[in-house]
């Protein structure tokens, strides 16, 4: 296998990822308002975390308060990408730093301040920027006062954020993804990261209050606002390119038992399919009609909307990608957890502690599957291996994550040589960052590695892992070299 691994396409973009409220820390300094992430207290895999809209640190431990300080170590975190060869950083602009409550109609200047510091370094190392425009850091306010994306005036709330981040940074950012994993609204978990849908204080990725008329509306909302950003900023400037993101759960029938597989075409369609669709294509898909019909759920589309929609389409597809699942009509069979959502044990596959199920083969099945579908370029702006490292006299001998990442970009690099127009690759994540679904450290992707744990305690040291000096070789012979 590994002889026929030639290297990448040149030019090819070789880097890693993070979001601003799982790394940057510094919640409320030089302006920024509270977001939602800020309000998630820590959990573990069996504790889900909770939000409390009232935030009360002498009660709780929020572990986005401090993240691992990247807002006050990026001159250092992004010298160390610089190090390891990154042709490509991907970041999201943190919404309520710029616009605290998100209703004010002037950006705050501190907060635009702190990215141009950060896009000033990544310049300075030749490192393209990929900007995440929402990913879950909804000003808190909009959350208390107007239940999130459910209310539409979200949306131009969205485009003031939006509008002062394009002019502010035109010329300087060209790749843009207006939602982190937008898809995430089609599943229960979206309620929260997508705002403020569940009742506050009884959150918890169970998921128990859940409201499909609202959760769509809220889908919906965002979808027009990505168009209309996509609309704007191609007026700002023209060479911005936007792209979607979804959190691409691949599923196999558990069996070729008929009623699976057409389940499975099912839950693909509507958990995989259908938001890229909307953002690609321009249009909402007809099954997704008779789904609406079928369960009976209603939202409001006004006059115009679509019409944005199918002119505001993205330019290139971008999916995170760390499992895949089985679908089954069975009862009682065994499962395994996921990130957005679980389903039925693969008997073929392995899973990590978090029991995300490892597949790299499926990985060039869902690029082949993506491609054939859309004719659009692709990146892939997530994929990793949650992990337990163990820190030894400074080192950390994370050979499990080279092993993951190894086999999936073997599996990239096939589905290259297949056909596929893959044009970038952002692991999750460039540095350690704290976990979205259950708020520990000890849940660690990064090539660098921080020393904090999962109470915030540790003097947030940086220290290469061996995983580092693995990508910095992958990167220098353009994928050539996975050894
Ligand atoms: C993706 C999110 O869903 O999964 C990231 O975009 C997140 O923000 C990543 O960190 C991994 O999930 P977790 O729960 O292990 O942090």
């Amino acid at each position: 296998m590994q002889d026929k691994i030639k290297s990448f396409p040149e030019g090819f973009l070789w880097g890693g990822a993070t979001a601003a409220n799982q790394v940057e820390g510094a919640w409320d300094v030089e302006g920024k308002g509270p977001d939602l992430a800020d309000a998630m207290v820590a959990g573990s895999h069996s504790e889900p975390r909770k939000i409390t809209l009232n935030i009360d640190e002498s009660k709780y431990f929020y572990p986005s308060h401090r993240g691992v300080d990247h807002y006050h170590h990026y001159k250092e975190d992004i010298a160390l990408f610089a190090e390891m060869g990154f042709k490509v950083y991907r970041l999201s602009i943190c919404w309520s730093r710029i616009f605290p409550k998100g209703t004010e109609t002037e950006p705050n200047e501190a907060g635009l301040k702190f990215y141009d510091g950060i896009f000033a370094e990544l310049k300075k190392y030749n490192i393209e920027p990929l900007v995440t425009i929402y990913h879950n850091e909804m000003p808190l306010s909009l959350v208390t006062e107007i239940n999130g994306w459910a209310d539409r005036k979200c949306i131009d709330y969205y485009l003031r954020f939006a509008k002062a981040i394009f002019e502010r940074y035109k010329g300087v950012v060209k790749y843009w993804i207006p939602f982190n994993e937008i898809n995430d609204l089609t599943t229960g978990v979206g309620n929260w990261n997508h705002g403020g849908l569940l009742n506050p204080g009884t959150v918890d990725f169970s998921h128990q209050v859940d409201d499909p008329d609202k959760r769509y509306a809220a889908l919906h909302n965002q979808f027009v606002a990505s168009a209309k950003a996509v609309l704007m900023g191609r007026e700002i400037d023209p060479s911005f390119r936007f792209g979607t993101m979804i959190c691409h759960i691949t599923v196999y029938p558990l069996t070729c038992h008929p009623d699976d597989v057409l389940l499975t075409q099912q839950e693909d369609q509507l958990r995989n399919r259908f938001s890229g669709d909307v953002q690609v294509k321009g249009e909402y898909p007809y099954y997704m009609q008779r789904y609406f019909e079928r369960n009976n759920i209603h939202f409001t589309v006004e006059d115009g909307d679509l019409d944005v929609i199918k002119k505001g389409c993205v330019d290139f597809y971008t999916f995170s990608y760390y499992m895949t699942n089985c679908i089954t009509t069975q009862k009682d069979v065994a499962q395994v957890s996921g990130n957005i959502m679980g389903g039925a044990k693969n008997p073929y596959l392995k899973a990590t502690e978090w029991d995300w199920q490892i597949d790299p083969v499926g990985l060039r099945y869902t690029l082949n599957h993506i491609y054939d579908r859309y004719h659009v370029p692709i990146m892939i702006t997530e994929n990793g291996i949650g992990a337990r490292d163990i820190f030894e006299d400074g080192k950390i001998h994370d050979s499990y994550r080279i092993e993951y990442l190894r086999r999936h970009i073997e599996q990239m690099r096939l589905a290259i040589d297949d056909g596929v127009d893959l044009v970038g690759y952002t692991p999750w994540t460039a540095i350690d960052v704290v976990s979205v679904s259950t708020g520990e450290m000890g849940k660690r992707y990064g090539f660098v590695y921080v020393d904090c744990d999962d109470k915030g305690q540790g003097d947030l040291k940086r220290y290469r892992k061996d995983s580092f000096y693995w990508y910095q070789k992958v990167i220098s012979s353009n994928g050539g070299d996975l050894e």
